[in-house]
């Protein structure tokens, strides 16, 4: 391409507008939101990047899907398309709807997963995590070491580390591993992508010991994307192409639709063996819905149907990861320090170092967050010790790996002029790191406390 200009691969074709509180509500909003950042109104925000789930703007083709829903109970149209899209993409032959990605997890660990028993994963996201504690079980993360280290330069970070999996399944045996799962892109671990190669390796090592694989596949095509552009082999291929051979590593998956999906709701489980989809279904009808909708409408089928057909066209693709490393870009060549190289679907700012004096206990990331929404009206989330922070018998805690900052972008939603007002807040407010101080929790509940947490400044 002779420019160098990233321009967006569509046109707009209907806006929403955007609220501009003055700093003065924004403080009063903090306040009175306990500084938690997910207690704020949408409409105290003014650039959104708490989370690139659910926020993304459809197409003309998803709308008017939306308009040729077939809302029957039983039998819908919508269900039978989607199933078919899903089958086609994911080689998967039994297709579960669902209302999000964690109601797939739900559904599948409540059949699968029993109390004592060990999942593996390269990095579990937080409600992946809580649905498998829930069941009694350990979440175990078995990333590569430089998936924890975010200077780390490897291409990809999000790789299972094969070794500590083998080393896993000889220390628990293989009877307390339900299932392996490795999740792609690996959010939690900085929006990172895993090759092909080590689903491959990962792949193996399942086979040979005879445990199922699923992969959590909210971010699959963003995962097909790196591979195409980083690893040997794939340049010529396409993003669907590279999709569909990922998931045929596979014995299944959960799926948030709210992500590659580009859809506003919605989800799936897809899996091979027709016994477990059985009980998942029954599991289904009493929480989700009939098997036919599991909780969604028609119309939010038809759009799930199209979205995924969309995700991997390549214009979008290229756009789409080129302009998270813009704004990595941006703000790393003015010093501040990110996970690098950047993630898919957001860009991961290193609170650790930016706040060195901060420590964990007083929530670097959470501090960082507050002060981007305080000076700029930007909503971020944090990812480390206010989310990952476990309690210990003493009443201390043992804090998360990496104290992150994570500023998703949603599909479609903002132009390169949004991003630019990002860089430049987040720029300005690295000039004043130093006057910065932690926070304390005075409120929390018992799982997945950083939702309702609340926080005083110290
Ligand atoms: N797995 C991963 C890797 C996710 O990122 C998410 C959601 C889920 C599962 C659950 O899906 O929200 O549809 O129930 N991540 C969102 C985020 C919430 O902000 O990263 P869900």
């Amino acid at each position: 391409m002779q420019y160098r200009t990233i321009i967006e691969p569509f046109r707009i074709h209907s806006v929403e507008a955007i609220d501009f509180p003055d700093e003065a509500a924004r403080r009063a909003a903090l306040e009175r939101a306990g500084y938690n950042l997910f207690m704020l109104h949408a409409d105290e925000v003014i650039i959104d990047l708490l989370t690139d789930s659910g926020t993304g703007a459809m197409s003309a083709q998803q709308w008017a899907g939306v308009m040729v829903g077939d809302e029957s109970y039983a039998g819908s149209r919508s269900y039978y398309k989607f199933r078919d899209v899903v089958r086609e993409l994911t080689g998967f032959s039994q297709v579960i709807p669902t209302h999000q990605g964690r109601a797939a997890e739900h559904i599948l660990f409540a059949v699968m997963v029993d109390e004592g028993q060990v999942v593996p994963n390269n990095t579990h996201f937080d409600t992946t995590r809580a649905n498998v504690e829930y069941r009694g079980a350990e979440a175990r993360d078995v990333v590569i070491e430089e998936g924890t280290d975010p200077d780390a330069l490897h291409p990809f970070k999000g790789n299972m580390d094969v070794e500590a999996l083998e080393e896993t399944i000889r220390e628990v045996g293989s009877e307390r591993i339900p299932f392996v799962m490795v999740t792609v892109t690996n959010n939690s671990g900085g929006g990172q992508p895993v090759s092909m190669a080590n689903l491959r390796a990962v792949r193996e090592v399942c086979d040979r010991h005879g445990i199922p694989f699923f992969l959590d596949a909210c971010r699959f095509a963003e995962n097909a994307w790196f591979i195409k552009l980083r690893e040997d082999g794939y340049a010529d291929r396409s993003p669907r192409q590279i999709a569909e051979e990922m998931f045929s590593l596979a014995d299944g998956c959960t799926m948030s639709a709210k992500k590659d999906g580009l859809s506003n709701i919605g989800g799936f489980l897809a899996l091979n063996d027709p016994e477990v989809a059985s009980q998942c279904r029954n599991l289904l009808i009493l929480t989700e819905g009939f098997p036919t909708y599991g909780g969604l409408a028609g119309y939010d089928l038809e759009a799930i149907a199209r979205g995924l057909e969309e995700v991997t066209d390549p214009d979008y693709l290229r756009y789409r990861i080129r302009s998270t490393e813009y704004l990595a870009e941006k703000v790393n060549q003015a010093g501040v320090p990110i996970v690098r190289p950047p993630g898919g679907h957001a860009v991961y700012l290193n609170a650790a170092k930016l706040l060195p004096q901060i420590p964990p206990h007083q929530y670097p990331a959470q501090a960082l967050s507050v002060e981007l929404y305080r000076q700029g009206g930007v909503r971020g989330v944090e990812i480390g010790s206010v989310m990952f922070g476990k309690p210990r018998p003493d009443g201390t805690e043992e804090p998360a790996p990496m104290e992150l900052v994570r500023l998703a972008i949603p599909r479609r939603t903002y132009t390169q002029s949004h991003i630019d007002y990002v860089a430049e807040v987040i720029i300005d407010v690295a000039t004043r790191a130093e006057d910065m101080r932690g926070y304390r929790i005075v409120r929390q509940g018992p799982w997945l406390r950083h939702f309702t947490a609340r926080f005083e400044p110290l």
